[in-house]
């Protein structure tokens, strides 16, 4: 006989793994890539600022009420959500915001595995350069920029080699939700976490004597408000989210396998803080490499795929550096895979009654199908339109949509709803008695959640879907 519940087929061995796998899922592309991006595209400092407060006063108290929900309801999201609604006697439907998590959860996961392959590929050509250059000199000695450059471009429209590197990390993710949360989902973390921020500390110490930190400096801190337009406040909302893993069920299904031990307003501020120091010190860390080679921080995905190597080209062990960033990002991107895997997953253990490794296998199957439609979309399918009768979509291939669907509509509406559910529904009791909050500190989370939460993320719809 299958258990049904969650907890009772598995849960994290201890508060530490929970706040490392926590951490791996919220620290991702997201952080190393989208972060410094968006603040370059944003005006810098202004964005960063106001990303932070963000980050404190809408994604801090999100992050409560999503694990919060899972941890009382021991099973995966839409369960969770089912089961604090009929206790509040609320009406069970709102398990669909659960059920739109769980689906935003697998579409991110189809096009994240593409971009994880990306990176895979950048491993494959830095070992190969340190191989031929050695330890000491710089990535792709003598070899002309736009040829440097040129590699990102022919990269993505090789529609065989994105389609299978894809795959390949869509399999290594599959290995670890296969085996478990205390068997596969925390190992990744509890291994790969503390080596990733061994290597982020690493080449930013690197940055900070070798690069130009006092520019950096300038560039990511420097307030000037007049760039504080409602398009960077958006931006730095969305990215707060996107970035905290919210939106998706991702902390709900990580929340339903925590002990009623663990405080989670603190676990969840923890959580947060680790978040943002990753992304503020990936700034501190790409950008000092990017000007001490005398380039412009473009934004972009141009940013890392070919900004970066070319700023390689030209500092002293530009070829290790550059395959330890490589490696870094991956590391980064597996333990955020890894939860984007285990939503839908968790979901269908619950919902079919399937053994885990079947269910992974299925959830692996299906994002395959999709993955492999947006590795192709930059190449061979470049004109299939899957969402093109939409006009919001309108003309994207099959990344850029799925990417507009998830980060424009869904997630922010299933976030939405979500602070409405606890901030509204919700028995006020049970809510609290789950919180860990008191005093001053829980009112004002409270006022947040009905209000602020609530107020910032239509506002973000309706810019976004205007914009
Ligand atoms: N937070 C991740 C990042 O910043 O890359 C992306 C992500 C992971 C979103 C897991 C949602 C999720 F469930």
């Amino acid at each position: 006989m299958v258990a049904t519940s969650a907890t009772a087929r598995d849960g994290w061995s201890s508060r530490t793994a929970f706040v490392l796998a926590a951490i791996g899922s919220a620290v991702g592309l997201g952080n190393l890539v989208r972060f410094p991006a968006e603040a370059g595209a944003n005006g810098g400092g202004a964005f960063v600022l106001f990303y932070i407060l963000c980050i404190v006063l809408i994604g801090l108290p999100v992050l409560l009420c999503e694990t919060l929900i899972g941890r009382h309801g021991q099973a995966a999201a839409p369960e969770s959500y089912r089961k604090l609604a009929v206790e509040s006697g609320a009406s069970r439907a709102w398990e669909l915001v659960a059920s739109l998590g769980v689906f935003s959860a697998f579409l991110v996961l189809s096009f994240y595995c593409v971009l994880g392959g990306w990176v895979l590929y950048y491993i494959g050509t830095f070992a190969a350069d340190l191989a031929a250059t050695g330890v000491t000199g710089p990535a792709f000695d003598g070899v002309p920029y736009e040829e440097v450059e040129a590699l990102f471009p022919a990269m993505i429209g090789n529609g065989m080699v994105t389609s299978l590197l894809d795959l390949l990390f869509l399999g290594i993710t599959l290995v670890f939700v296969a085996r478990g949360v205390s068997g596969g989902i925390e190992k990744v973390a509890v291994y790969l976490m503390p080596t990733f921020f061994v290597l982020l500390l690493g080449i930013t110490v690197y940055g900070f004597f070798g690069g130009a930190m006092q520019e950096t400096f300038a560039y990511l801190f420097t307030f000037e408000p007049e760039k504080l337009t409602p398009e960077v406040m958006l931006a730095a909302v969305g990215q707060a989210f996107f970035s905290l893993s919210l939106g998706v069920a991702g902390m709900v299904t990580y929340g339903a396998y925590v002990g009623r031990d663990v405080n989670l307003a603190g676990t969840s501020v923890v959580i947060a803080g680790a978040d943002t120091a990753v992304a503020l010190i990936a700034g501190l860390c790409i950008f000092p490499i990017v000007f001490a080679a005398g380039l412009a921080p473009n934004g972009g995905l141009g940013l890392m795929f070919q900004t970066l190597p070319h700023a390689f080209q030209e500092i002293p062990f530009g070829s290790l550096i550059g395959l330890a960033f490589f490696v870094m990002v991956a590391f980064a991107a597996l333990t955020s895979s890894v939860a984007l895997m285990e939503v839908p997953t968790a979901w269908v253990i619950d919902r079919f009654n399937l053994r885990r490794g079947a269910a992974a296998v299925l959830v692996t199957f299906g994002a395959a199908f999709l993955g492999v439609l947006s590795a192709l979309s930059t190449g061979a399918l470049a004109d299939f339109h899957p969402l093109g009768f939409i006009p919001l979509f309108e003309g994207m291939g099959t990344l850029d949509a799925l990417d507009g669907l998830t980060s424009k509509l869904t997630m922010p509406i299933c976030a939405l709803l979500t602070s409405v559910f606890v901030g509204w529904i919700a028995d006020r009791r049970l809510v609290d008695s789950e919180n860990g909050l008191s005093g001053g500190v829980h009112l004002f989370w409270r006022f947040l959640v009905r209000f602020a939460c609530p107020l910032a993320l239509v506002a973000i719809m309706v810019f976004g879907l205007m914009g």
